[in-house]
C-alpha cells in the first residue's frame, strides 16, 4: 500500500534531483547531492548515505548525519544483506536483525537499497537509518530504488 503523503514528498524530491543532477558532475557529486536532499527533505532520516564496495569491502562514501562506521564487517549487517541478497532490505526494528551493525545506538529502523552501475552490477547501497521503529515501508523502497537509479544515468 502506497503512503500518498510520503509519495508526494518523494515525487517533489525526484523533480528537484532531476534538475540538480542535469548538470555535469560525477557519481560522487551525484551521491553527495542525493544524500543531502533526502536527508533534509524526508522526515525521520537520521542517517542518510552510501556504502560502496571496494576490493571486497564495504566502505562509507558521502553521507549526512552522525559519524558512521567507515568499514562494515564482511557479510554482516543490513547493508551487506542488501548486497548479498541483491535486493532492498527493510528492517522495522534493527534490534531484531541478527547481526545488525550499530554505528549509532540511536538507530531503530533502517532501509538498505542496492545501487547498480551502468552495466547492472551491484556496486554499493544507499542506507538510511531512523530513530523511530518501523519508519520505512514499500513507498520508501519504491522511490529510493528510483532515486538510486539516477546516480549512473
Ligand atoms: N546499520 C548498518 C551499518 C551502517 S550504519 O547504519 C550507518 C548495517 O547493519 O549494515
Amino acid at each position: 500500500m502506497i503512503n500518498s503523503k510520503k509519495a508526494g514528498r518523494y515525487e517533489r524530491i525526484i523533480i528537484q534531483l532531476e534538475e540538480l543532477l542535469s548538470k555535469p558532475g560525477d557519481i560522487h557529486s551525484r551521491m553527495a547531492t542525493i544524500s543531502s536532499v533526502l536527508h533534509h527533505k524526508m522526515d525521520g532520516f537520521f542517517w542518510t548515505g552510501f556504502y560502496f564496495l571496494n576490493n571486497g569491502e564495504l566502505i562509507v562514501r558521502s553521507y549526512q548525519g552522525p559519524v558512521a562506521c567507515q568499514l562494515l564487517k564482511k557479510d554482516t549487517g543490513v547493508c551487506w544483506a542488501g548486497i548479498n541478497q541483491k535486493k532492498t532490505i527493510v528492517v522495522a526494528n534493527v534490534h531484531e536483525f541478527p547481526d545488525h551493525i550499530a554505528c549509532d545506538s540511536r538507530s531503530q529502523s533502517e532501509i538498505a537499497v542496492p545501487v547498480h552501475n551502468k552495466i547492472g552490477e551491484i556496486v554499493g547501497v544507499l542506507d538510511v537509518d531512523s530513530k523511530e521503529l518501523n519508519t520505512f515501508d514499500e513507498t520508501d523502497q519504491h522511490y529510493l530504488e528510483k532515486i538510486v537509479a539516477m546516480i549512473y544515468k
